[in-house]
């Protein structure tokens, strides 16, 4: 099996997201829990865009000792130079060259030619791999470039001295089917004599920033970019806890495995949801409150008989200790009975949970969510107010 790797880009691509502004000591906690996690590189900032950026940087060369350290750089020499300066005592530093190659971008935005971008892309990619021996390099916004010129581009870094090719869907722009052509597009085309790794960099506007990453592992990429919590601009980057998780589930149909220690996964996305403000969505995927909660009496029935019936990931697989059967209005006798039983009410007669069973029905038809304090009501004779 092939063994991806994972580039977390949450303390750059991430910090982009509004409201979000983390201090140096948190992107030093963060990075060493992303280490902890088994990220293989972290992109701890943009050294260039301010003296907080480099220094967060350089605090986290300083720091890591296991996992590269990759500073971002538009194809200008002096964003290099902050990012050479910032990596200097990096164990593994990494340069992420990049340049937007769509017609909009470099028409509108950089006011370049084709031609002046691809020689850009010469010099720079040239100059960063004169002072590092791993660079990256994406072009920017490569789903809505035009086919051949995205090879010419990708070719170009290649030939330049890039390692890594990322290919950023900038806008969250592209499907997963079209996004698996380009990747096995570039593969297929792009020519070198040494061992090229294609990434995908997805942003999650139409919402399939995970399946689109997937689909470029099936394809052939070797490392992914992406953020915890898929935090980022606008609707945020892709979330890779999914992707980590997702890749071990189905592991045997992308025929790839991964370094990520699962069981961090859940206090990873704790912390950084701290640091960053923004919580955690409680129907998220992998890590939301309600990922491991079943309400409804069949499904409850089911996961009480064998969790296997509703649940494809364990809680214990992401760091969670147990599932929850949070009780409601739909929730089953048996649901009920292992609640008593847990509270210590394991002595209740047959007519006697009868009884309670259609009070505690009464009561749910009235309450979102019916408490441990709401059943010891019910037993006592009571019920609580709402
Ligand atoms: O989304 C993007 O295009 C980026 C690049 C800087 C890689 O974040
Ligand atoms: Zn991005």
């Amino acid at each position: 099996m092939r063994k991806i790797e994972f580039l977390d880009t949450s303390l750059r691509d991430g910090e982009q997201t509004p409201g979000v502004n983390f201090s140096i000591k948190e992107k030093v906690a963060i990075a060493k829990q992303l280490e902890k996690w088994g990220i293989s590189a972290i992109e701890a900032g943009f050294p260039a865009a301010s003296p907080d950026s480099f220094e967060a940087v350089k605090e986290i060369a300083n720091t890591l000792t296991k996992t590269a350290v990759t500073g971002l750089a538009r194809a200008v020499k002096s964003d290099i130079d902050a990012a050479f300066d910032a990596l200097k005592n990096a164990k593994y530093p990494q340069i992420h060259v990049f340049i937007a190659t769509s017609p909009v971008h470099m028409q509108y935005k950089l006011k370049k030619t084709p031609d002046e971008v691809i020689a850009s892309i010469t010099e720079h990619v040239t100059y960063a791999r004169s002072l590092v021996e791993i660079v990256e390099f994406s072009p920017e916004d490569a789903t809505r470039t035009e086919k051949d010129f995205l090879l010419k581009a990708v070719q170009t870094a290649v030939d330049a001295g890039a390692t890594y090719i990322n290919i950023p869907d900038t806008v969250g722009y592209t499907t997963p089917t079209e996004y698996y052509e380009t990747f096995k597009f570039l593969i297929d085309n792009v020519t070198s004599d040494r061992d090229i790794v294609f990434s995908p960099h997805c942003h999650d506007d139409l919402g399939m920033a995970t399946a689109n990453t997937l689909a470029a592992i099936k394809a052939g990429a070797g490392r992914v970019e992406g953020t915890v919590n898929g935090i980022g601009e606008r609707a945020g980057n892709v979330a890779l806890e999914e992707v980590a998780v997702a890749l071990k589930i189905r592991e045997i149909y992308y025929q790839a495995t991964s370094d990520i220690v699962l069981n961090e996964t859940f206090a990873t996305s704790e912390l950084v949801s701290r640091f960053s403000g923004i919580p955690v969505p409680k129907n998220k995927a992998v890590i939301g409150g309600n990922a491991f909660a079943h309400e409804s009496g069949i499904h409850q029935d089911g996961v009480l008989k064998n969790p296997e019936t509703y649940e494809i990931i364990t809680p214990e697989l992401v760091g969670v200790k147990k599932n929850s059967l949070p009780l409601g209005k739909l929730s089953g006798r048996h649901a009920f009975i292992t609640k008593l039983q847990e509270l210590g009410f394991d002595e209740v007669t047959d007519a006697e949970m009868k009884e309670l069973f259609s009070k505690f029905k009464v009561l749910a038809d009235k309450k979102n969510e019916i408490t441990d304090a709401d059943i010891r009501a019910l037993v006592a004779g009571t019920t609580v107010e709402n």
